[in-house]
């Protein structure tokens, strides 16, 4: 069994999750959802990032005393776990970094960092940005101002530890250049290497303990607390940790990112790796950012979106849809409600919904609810040819989704367009075969065909869709009447081997109530 590690980022827990925290995990999540399918080992991996000045500043505005930082996080991280919950996010581990078992793999890591000679105490004079929790020079600090998010830095001049990152530039540089994939898509691969022209400076890691007091000690030197960023990263480690320091799924398959955390992500971690002697993940995938009109969707500029309010509204599935559909991954997207409802009446209600309700209702009206079989014996010529055409839509449609979902590239929008053309053509071959006028003509041997034809479109396509809407497929598959349970136990080689009219005649399906009804716009 082929092992897969993926990882979501850790979210910090001063603020609730939104459309862009819920992105990345739906994209996981599908990701995740396909490779169980075809029978790979997963871990998914995701979690809370709770160290830190800016989770110490949000307890004490939230009321807490200083010491009491751990009860603030305990109180907000149950809120991360049910949105995700609540959005159908299977991952396999939830690490935290107040966990015990992450601070004592931050501590043999630091450990093996000092030992390789890497770490040193050094005078740290420059800025800092809270809100990003990352130090600037006074040059980059222009006008006292963070050059990420334009927010006041606080000047800093004290004794810290420093961690010999430039020692790595060139093996990093190496790497990147030797190994397409590490870094994805390509442009933000082309993004580090132009970063990487520039001569890299040694990072910051500490905090003197009496200015932040907040994050774990440094094993070296218990007056210090450990920069928040290099405490961060160490969960992808830490959160798939087994007894004693054995690590069966590192290395990770993905990380998957947003761009603004980029350079952590594929210039600091791959360099604390090499120093502690880890091997490197194979791809680091950074994903585009959810704006409002122009701006980036976030906490402090108050134009959140929140998932779960969205999903009460719409539905998961919608949503989930929504988000994939909408966007190539890797692009940014603008998040319009009126778009959300657009496609969710012309895929879902129109297409997919619309499909499943006329062949269902076409069965009941015809066959009394048990789906017919075509014997190959009838109908016309034209009417053998339009199926032919329509089932070549499927033929090949668990190979090609098997080679999309593996693309380094995340082929996501790319392939629930695929998956979707079916279910149109579908609809289209309804109008033109017209089975209610064969009824009129008693041309019961065509009707046979166009509804045997329609019950395996849409077996196909259900258990192609099981990853993007988990609980609408399922709920077709039980309306189709079909065996087993979607991303349980059928097995891959089960499913590639039923390409074709496999939908099994005779089988008693149930119409349900309309799964998608349309939404009338104000
Ligand atoms: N705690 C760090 C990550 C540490 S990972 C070792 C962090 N947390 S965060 O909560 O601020 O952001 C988590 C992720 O959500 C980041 O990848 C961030 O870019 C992403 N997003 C935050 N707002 C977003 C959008 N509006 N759109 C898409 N992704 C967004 O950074």
């Amino acid at each position: 069994m082929a092992k897969f590690y993926i990882t979501t980022p850790i979210y910090y827990v001063n603020a609730n999750p939104h459309i862009g925290h819920a992105y990345t995990q739906i994209a996981v999540d599908v990701i995740s959802r396909f490779r169980r399918m075809i029978g790979d080992d997963v871990f998914f991996l995701t979690g809370t990032d709770e160290h830190g000045e800016k989770i110490e500043e949000a307890s004490l505005k939230a009321g807490y005393e200083k010491g009491g930082e751990k009860e603030f996080v305990d109180s907000i991280v149950s809120n991360f776990k049910r949105v995700w919950d609540t959005i159908g996010i299977e991952h396999d581990g939830f690490i935290r970094t107040t966990d015990d078992r992450h601070k004592m793999v931050v501590q043999d890591f630091l450990q093996r960092i000092k030992e390789r000679g890497d770490i040193y105490l050094g005078e740290y004079d420059g800025c800092f940005c809270t809100p990003c929790e990352t130090f600037w020079t006074e040059t980059q600090a222009e006008k006292g101002l963070c050059p990420d998010c334009g927010r006041p830095v606080t000047r800093i001049r004290e004794k810290n530890y420093f961690f010999k990152m430039g020692k790595y530039q060139e093996t990093l540089i190496d790497h990147i250049k030797k190994n397409p994939d590490f870094i994805r898509p390509d442009f933000r691969r082309n993004e580090v290497l132009g970063f990487l022209k520039e001569k890299l400076n040694d990072l910051c890691i500490s905090r003197p303990k009496d200015r932040m007091s907040w994050g774990i000690e440094l094993p070296f030197d218990r007056d210090y607390t450990l920069y928040v960023w290099f405490d961060a990263l160490i969960n992808y480690i830490s959160g798939v940790q087994g007894t004693g320091l054995k690590n069966q799924y590192w290395p990770a398959d993905y990380h998957v990112i947003a761009k603004d955390i980029l350079r952590h992500h594929a210039v600091y971690w791959p360099i604390m790796l090499m120093s502690a002697g880890y091997d490197l993940p194979k791809t680091i995938f950074a994903h585009g950012w959810w704006k409002m009109g122009d701006e980036k969707m976030s906490k402090s500029k108050g134009n959140v979106i929140d998932p779960i309010a969205l999903s009460d509204k719409y539905g998961v599935d919608p949503v989930r849809y929504f988000l994939i559909k909408t966007v190539k991954m890797g692009c940014d997207g603008v998040f319009l409600e009126d778009s959300l409802v657009t496609l969710y009446n012309s895929d879902l209600a129109n297409d997919l919904g619309n499909l499943l309700s006329r062949t269902l209702a076409m069965v009941e009206k015809y066959f009394n609810g048990l789906a017919p079989e075509d014997d190959g014996s009838a109908a016309s010529d034209d009417q053998r040819k339009r199926s032919a055409a329509l089932m070549a839509s499927v033929r090949d449609i668990f190979p090609a989704l098997e080679e999309k979902m593996k693309s380094p590239e995340f082929l996501l929008k790319e392939t629930l367009e695929g998956i979707m053309q079916p279910v149109s053509l579908a609809n289209k071959y309804i109008e033109v075969s017209a089975p209610w006028a064969c009824a009129k003509n008693r041309d019961i041997a065509s009707i046979r065909l166009i509804i045997s034809d329609l019950l395996e479109i849409l077996r196909s396509v259900t258990i192609a869709l099981y990853p993007f809407i988990p609980g609408t497929s399922m709920k077709i598959w039980s309306q189709l009447g079909l065996k087993g349970t979607l991303g349980k136990d059928i097995t891959w080689e089960h499913i590639l081997a039923s390409s074709g009219r496999k939908y099994p005649p005779g089988t008693k399906v149930d119409k349900g109530d309309p799964l998608f009804p349309r939404i009338l716009k104000p």
